[in-house]
C-alpha cells in the first residue's frame, strides 16, 4: 500500500500512495492527525491545500491520505531559484492571507492557550518566562484558521497553485499571531548546523529579502492591518524555545529582552 517515503518529521512519515496521493503516516502516541484534518476540511475545494481524501489506520497508527501535489516545496525552490524570491514571497503572503480569510473550525484548540502551554514549558528564565505571559494575557483572542507552522517548507509550490501542507499545529485564532510566527521563521530560523559559512550568509541575505517582501505583500493585501505583530513575536520567540533548537536560543532570549526593555520604556 505505501509507495517511496517522501518526508520524514517527528509526528509522521509522508508515503507515496499510487500516483495521485501520499499518505501522512503519524507516529504512535502523536495526535496532530486531528488538527491536521480538522484544518484540511475546513480547506476543502479551496485548493489552497491538498484534498483530504480519506483517514485510514496502518498498523495501529493513524494515515491521512492526502491528494498529491506535484511541485516542490517553496524552500527548495528558493534554494535553486533564489532571484524569484520576491514573487514567491508575494505568493507565500497571498497564500497566509486566504487561510486567514477563513473561520477556523470549533474543534481546533485556541491558539493563546496553545501558546500559554507552551511557554510554561519551555525553559528560559523565570523573569522572561512572567514577562512572556504577560504580554500574551494582553493579546487578544480570535477565530480565525491559523496554521502555526506557516514557512516556505510547508508551501507545494505546482504549475498552477500554491498548497500549503503540514497542518497539525493548526489552532483558531488572531491572523497577527500566525503572521507574526512566520516572520520570526523567516527572519531567525537557523540554517541546520553544518551549513557552510558562506551559504550561510547567502541564506540570511536571501531571507531578509524573502521576510520584507512577505510581510509588505501581506501588510498591503490584510483586509485589516495586522495589530500588536511586536508583541506576538515576543510571544513566538518565548514558546520556541520549547522547541530545543540550541542555535536559536541566544537570539530567542535577545528577542525578549528587547521586547522587555521597548515595554518598560512605554510603561
Ligand atoms: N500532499 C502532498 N503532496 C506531495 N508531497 C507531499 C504532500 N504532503 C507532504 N508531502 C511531502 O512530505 C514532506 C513532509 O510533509 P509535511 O506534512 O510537511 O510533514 P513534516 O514536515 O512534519 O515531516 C513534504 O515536504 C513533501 O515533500
Ligand atoms: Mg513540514
Amino acid at each position: 500500500m505505501l509507495g517511496s517515503r517522501l518526508g520524514e518529521g517527528r509526528e509522521a512519515e509522508v508515503y507515496a500512495h499510487g500516483n495521485d496521493a501520499v499518505v501522512k503516516l503519524y507516529r504512535p502516541g502523536y495526535h496532530g492527525h486531528r488538527a491536521e484534518a480538522s484544518a484540511l476540511s475546513r480547506l476543502d475545494g479551496h485548493g489552497l491545500a491538498p484534498a483530504l481524501m480519506d483517514v485510514v489506520d496502518h498498523d495501529g497508527r493513524t494515515g491521512l491520505v492526502l491528494e498529491r501535489v506535484p511541485g516542490p516545496d517553496m524552500l527548495t525552490l528558493l534554494r535553486r531559484q533564489p532571484w524569484r524570491v520576491a514573487r514567491l514571497a508575494r505568493a507565500l503572503a497571498t497564500a497566509h492571507l486566504a487561510i486567514h480569510g477563513r473561520p477556523a473550525p470549533t474543534d481546533l484548540p485556541d491558539l493563546r492557550q496553545t501558546l500559554a502551554a507552551r511557554i510554561d514549558d519551555a525553559p528560559m528564565p523565570a523573569d522572561l518566562r512572567g514577562f512572556a505571559r504577560r504580554v500574551l494575557d494582553g493579546l487578544p483572542a480570535g477565530e480565525r484558521l491559523c496554521h502555526g507552522d506557516f514557512h516556505p517548507g510547508n508551501v507545494l509550490v505546482a504549475a498552477e497553485r500554491v498548497a500549503v501542507i503540514d497542518w497539525p499545529n493548526a489552532t483558531r485564532g488572531a491572523p497577527a499571531a500566525d503572521h507574526a510566527r512566520t516572520l520570526l521563521l523567516l527572519r531567525r530560523a537557523n540554517p541546520l548546523p553544518g551549513t557552510p559559512l558562506a551559504s550561510r550568509a547567502l541564506i540570511a541575505a536571501g531571507r531578509a529579502i524573502c521576510a520584507r517582501a512577505y510581510r509588505r505583500a501581506y501588510d498591503a493585501c490584510a483586509p485589516t492591518p495586522p495589530q500588536h505583530v511586536d508583541s506576538w513575536l515576543t510571544v513566538h520567540a518565548a514558546a520556541r524555545l520549547g522547541e530545543g533548537i540550541d542555535a536559536e536560543t541566544a537570539t530567542l532570549i535577545r528577542i525578549l529582552e528587547r521586547g522587555r526593555r521597548r515595554s518598560s520604556r512605554h510603561s
